[in-house]
């Protein structure tokens, strides 16, 4: 198993060039199946999830095709995948692959829409908190499946076609949103969805749809409106930048010191992070090509911040903070009020010296004036990164292991991060 071995006290200085999301590409990929045509997608990252939605994909019979470079290509850019779901061979998506990635429990919206059938494993607990499903089963039993639960699988059935209908959210659900968005599209009549979620990425599948020949209105806000096709068409699309990948290299200059250009990153897409990041003390510039962070001496201030559905401080980004925070001049607290329990980082972060109290859903992190390397490892993706960002700061060598989480995420980490002058190498087992 591959380890990533750094060792702390460089600034980082230079160019990091942002790559495609992540969270936007899975559902992106996943909208493929609505459509018998080709959808081409620009600028998707490499990235281990994106592989193994591939080989998901694969199994129901969806073709693949990734894009050689061409002379004159940015080597910074992303790949360009030609999916194509002409042929559904199998409307199952089993255990031993959904398993490996929530996501892929998505799949279960086209499917249905399409072929009036899915049978999909259910996903199953995750480190970060229970993480249930029953609000997609809602949304497609409101557009007209019927749902059973047989085995550990979701069997859902429309042998007639999905019909619109209105989908009232109680809480803010991102997948619950897709699912929506993507069954809703290829639904008779008009549907309503009430308390979506707003993240960028929901913005940004929307926009594909749309292009595909989808009649979606309103995302990006609460209340979206779909009037549905019967068919949709191929498409060609790019994926929005990353900004979870923005923000936690932001923070990650905000850690060490330095002076870093986020290459095309998107101010827009995460300001409430930036602005939490001006205030501790960095300083956080637009310019034509991306987000610039600049820290210079001065310490790192405290801050209070507490996790929230887009607009606001994204959960995907409180492990990062905190590590952030275990330097700072004081006392900060950090709320997460997404995932019960995505606290798995604060153990591994006391192993580099944080001091870092739990009680229910609240962190208080007493910043203290050194961190020291140590063997650490991490159970998810972004308290893997979290743990990167403490080493960078941290006096001596610090060894992550299980580093695989980190590649299901961040595409080139390690490349990216030495090119700021850091010290950080992967060592091959
Ligand atoms: C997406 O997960 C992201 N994943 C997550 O990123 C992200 O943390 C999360 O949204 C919140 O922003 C992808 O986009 C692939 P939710 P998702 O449905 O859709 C509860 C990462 O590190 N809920 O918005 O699964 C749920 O338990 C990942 O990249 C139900 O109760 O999240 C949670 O408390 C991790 N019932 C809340 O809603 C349901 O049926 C929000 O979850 C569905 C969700």
């Amino acid at each position: 198993m591959d380890r990533i071995r750094i060792v702390g006290g460089q600034r980082l200085n230079g160019t990091i060039p942002i790559s495609g999301a992540k969270n936007a590409t899975l559902p992106l990929m996943i909208a493929s199946l609505l459509t018998d045509q080709t959808l081409i997608l620009d600028n998707v990252p490499r990235l281990a999830d994106v592989g193994l939605l591939q080989r998901i994909l694969g199994n129901h019979g969806v073709d693949v095709m990734t894009a050689g470079k061409r002379p004159g290509d940015d080597p910074n850019s992303g790949r360009t995948l030609h999916i194509s779901a002409k042929h559904i061979v199998d409307t199952t998506a089993p255990y031993e692959l959904v398993s490996k990635m929530r996501a892929s429990f998505w799949v279960i919206a086209p499917l249905v829409a399409r072929m009036g059938e899915a049978k999909v494993s259910m996903p199953g607990g995750c480190a970060i908190g229970t993480r249930p499903v029953d609000l997609l089963i809602m949304v497609l039993e409101r557009l007209g499946t019927q749902i059973e639960i047989e085995s550990g699988y979701v069997i859902a059935r429309a042998k007639k076609g999905l019909r619109g209908g209105e989908i009232v959210f109680p809480k803010v659900t991102v997948g619950g949103t897709h699912t929506a968005l993507m069954a809703a599209s290829l639904a008779s009549g008009t549907s309503v969805i009430e308390n979506a979620a707003r993240e960028p990425e929901i913005t940004d599948v929307a926009d594909c749809l749309n292009k595909m020949g989808a009649k979606i209105s309103g995302a990006g806000t609460s209340r979206i409106v779909i009037e549905g096709v019967p068919k949709l068409n191929g498409a060609r699309h790019s994926v929005l930048p990353d900004r979870i990948e923005t923000g936690t290299y932001a923070m990650a200059v905000a850690m060490t010191g330095g002076d870093v250009l986020l290459q095309n990153a998107r101010p827009e897409l995460l300001q409430a992070a930036l602005d939490v990041i001006a205030k501790t003390g960095a300083t956080v510039s637009t310019t034509n090509e991306g987000i610039r962070i600049t820290r210079n001496g001065g310490g790192i201030a405290p801050v209070e911040v507490t996790t929230a559905p887009f607009p606001g401080f994204p959960t995907d980004l409180q492990a990062q903070l905190m590590a952030l925070m275990s330097r700072a001049k004081g006392t900060s607290r950090i709320t997460e009020t997404i995932f019960e329990n995505r606290f798995m980082h604060v153990q591994e972060l006391a192993r580099l010296g944080a001091r870092i109290h739990l009680d229910g859903e609240t962190a208080t992190i007493e910043g203290v004036e050194k961190l020291k390397g140590a063997p650490v490892m991490a159970t998810d993706l972004r308290a893997s990164v979290s743990l990167v960002i403490a080493a960078l700061a941290a006096e001596g060598e610090t060894m992550v292991n299980r580093v695989y989480h980190l590649d299901r995420g961040f595409e080139r980490l390690e490349e990216k991060l030495s090119a700021c002058g850091a010290s950080i190498e992967r060592l091959s087992a």
